[in-house]
């Protein structure tokens, strides 16, 4: 009698230990992603990368699940929500990160970049890791500088080739200070728009056009809807990697590093996404119908030239000298 307790007992035992040590389904932690785009965008492959980095380092103790194509709200609602912590990740681009992180929005200076390498060598850098830790003061985790390439111009009412193309314009911006600068300067009519809202605009005319880089004008089938595409490049788009510090102050620092590893993986894939969409985006919206035409380097100089006005307004608001240390960046 005494000999089948002592079993029972040792059975219990070794039950509870495995229970302890194997994943239990209720234990897996969920992380609920929300971004503006498609699965299959730049957006999408980095969530999926960052989740199955997650998923292989901690052994399934976290599940991802991906709210795409706006599903938790506009950008700027999403970025609340981390703050809140009713949200536990996102990847969000510039459009409303400098109503969070003013410093943020010196990255969003026309023609500031001359190419993805140099935009990713001073995100990468000092320069773009400090202003990533600023976000920590408002409530924000900020992991990684993604991006979306360069930011390109269409609408429905004729080919840009130069500042006089834009005259009167009806052109979205994202709710981005700088950008809508740059577009009044140029003499379009700006109208500062949060991303879900742009697709029926352009379809009930509110609106002439929108500016996207290629990753974004393909993924999100833009053909349909706009006719003509002018590959202005007129400035860099970043994007960014954040977390909730709820979310992040529950982590071990061995999971806090995993996230990293998972984020600076999910950097990688969407940086060889942009890559890919520079490379053969034009030629698939030609391909879908659109009147595709790029500018010369001079007629992109004249662009340059007309913003005049709106960097005497940046240097206002940002420190010059930072400014021309991005610009003599190698
Ligand atoms: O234009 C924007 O608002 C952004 O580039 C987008 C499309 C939401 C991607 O972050």
């Amino acid at each position: 009698m005494q000999h089948t307790r002592t079993l029972f007992a040792g059975a219990v035992l070794a039950a509870a230990i495995t229970a302890s040590l194997a994943p239990a389904a209720s234990a897996q932690q969920e992380v609920k992603i929300g971004y503006a785009l498609a699965p299959n965008s730049h957006y999408g492959v980095a969530a999926q990368r960052w989740q199955e980095v997650v998923e292989a380092e901690t052994g399934g103790a976290f599940t991802f699940r991906h709210f795409p194509s706006s599903g938790l709200g506009g950008e700027r609602e999403v970025i609340e929500g981390i703050q809140l912590g009713t949200v536990e990740a996102t990847i969000v681009s510039s459009g409303t990160l400098s109503n969070f992180v003013p410093e943020a929005g010196l990255f969003d200076i026309p023609f500031l970049f001359r190419d993805l390498g140099h935009a990713r060598r001073v995100l990468d850098g000092p320069i773009g890791q400090d202003i990533l830790a600023k976000f920590d003061d408002v409530g924000i985790v900020a992991l990684a500088w993604g991006e979306q390439g360069f930011r390109h111009l269409t609408n429905n009412r004729g080919p840009v080739d130069e500042p006089a193309d834009m005259a009167g314009l009806k052109v979205r911006t994202m709710e981005n200070p700088v950008h809508i600068a740059a577009f009044e300067t140029l003499g379009a009519a700006p109208t500062p728009m949060a991303w879900p809202e742009v697709i029926g605009a352009l379809q009930q005319g509110t609106i002439d056009g929108q500016e996207n880089p290629l990753s974004v004008i393909t993924s999100a089938n833009l053909a349909e809807v706009q006719s003509y595409l002018s590959l202005t490049g007129h400035v860099y788009s970043p994007a960014v990697i954040l977390v909730s510090p709820a979310f992040w102050g529950g982590l071990s620092p061995e999971e806090q590093e995993i996230f990293r590893q998972g984020a600076a993986e999910a950097v990688v894939a969407m940086r060889g996404f942009v890559d890919a969409a520079e490379a053969s985006g034009a030629e698939a919206l030609r391909a879908a119908g659109m009147a595709v035409n790029d500018l010369t380097a001079a007629q992109r100089a004249a662009f340059q030239a007309a913003l005049a006005p709106a960097y005497e307004r940046y240097y206002a608001t940002y420190d010059r000298a930072l400014i021309e240390q991005i610009i003599a960046t190698e």
